[in-house]
C-alpha cells in the first residue's frame, strides 16, 4: 500500500484521544466519575466518526477529488473500533465485570439494547469493509452498508435515551445526522454542485 499523507492524518487524529483521554483520567482529570466520562466521549467518539465518515460520499461528489472515498472506510473502521472501546469502557467500569448484574442492568438500561444493535450493524460492515467482500458481494455490498444510516439512527436514539431532558448537545447531532440524511435525497443530489473534476 502506497504512502498517503491523509490515512496516516486520519490514523493521527482518530488514534490520540483515546489515549489521551486515558491519560486524564489516570491524573483525576475528568472528575469524581472518570469511568462514566470515558464511556461518554467514546460514545460520543463513536458518533462523530460515523457522521465524518457518511460526510464523504457528499465531499466526493461535491469536489471529485476520490482521496474522501480512500478515506470513508478507515473513518469506518475507526468508529468501530470506538465502539469496541465504549463497550468495554462500559464493561469494565460501569458493569465492573460483574456478569450477574447485566440482566438487571438492561433493565434500569434499555437504551444499552439500541446501542448493541448498533454495534452488531457496524461489525457486520466493518468484516464486509474489505475489496474481497465489495468483489464478491457486487451490487448488494452498497445496499448492506446503507446499513449506516440504521446505526446513525440507532446511536442517535440510544444517546437520546442517555440524556432525556438535557437535549441541547444532542440536538447538534440529531440536526447534523438529519442534514446527512438529506444530502442523500436523489432529488437533492442532483442539486449539489460539482466544483473539481471527476
Ligand atoms: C454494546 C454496545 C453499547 C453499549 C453497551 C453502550 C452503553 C452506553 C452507556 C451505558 C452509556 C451511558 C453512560 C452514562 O451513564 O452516561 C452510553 C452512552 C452513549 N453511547 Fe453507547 N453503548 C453502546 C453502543 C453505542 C454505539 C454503537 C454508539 C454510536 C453509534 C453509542 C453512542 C453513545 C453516545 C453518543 C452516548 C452518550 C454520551 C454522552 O452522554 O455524552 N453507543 N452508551
Amino acid at each position: 500500500m502506497r504512502f498517503r499523507w491523509w490515512r496516516l492524518s486520519v490514523f493521527l487524529v482518530a488514534g490520540v484521544w483515546p489515549f489521551w483521554w486515558v491519560y486524564q483520567a489516570w491524573i483525576f482529570a475528568l472528575g469524581p466519575d472518570p469511568g462514566k466520562v470515558l464511556v461518554d466521549r467514546l460514545g460520543q467518539g463513536t458518533l462523530v466518526l460515523l457522521m465524518v465518515a457518511l460526510c464523504m460520499t457528499p465531499l466526493q461528489r461535491l469536489t471529485g477529488w476520490p482521496g474522501w472515498i480512500a478515506v470513508r472506510r478507515q473513518l469506518g473502521l475507526w468508529c468501530f473500533a470506538y465502539a469496541l472501546m465504549h463497550l468495554a469502557a462500559y464493561l469494565f467500569f460501569v458493569l465492573g465485570l460483574d456478569w450477574g448484574q447485566l440482566g438487571v442492568e438492561l433493565r434500569k438500561r434499555p437504551y444499552i439494547i439500541v446501542g448493541a444493535l448498533g454495534l452488531l450493524f457496524l461489525l457486520v460492515m466493518a468484516v464486509t469493509s474489505n475489496r474481497y467482500s465489495q468483489r464478491r458481494l457486487g451490487r448488494r455490498w452498497k445496499v448492506l452498508h446503507r446499513l449506516a444510516y440504521i446505526v446513525l439512527g440507532l446511536g442517535l436514539l440510544h444517546f437520546l435515551w442517555v440524556v432525556r431532558a438535557d437535549l441541547k448537545e444532542w440536538s447538534v447531532y440529531a440536526g447534523v445526522g438529519v442534514l446527512l440524511m438529506v444530502v442523500r435525497v436523489p432529488g437533492v443530489v442532483r442539486r449539489i454542485p460539482r466544483l473539481g473534476a471527476g
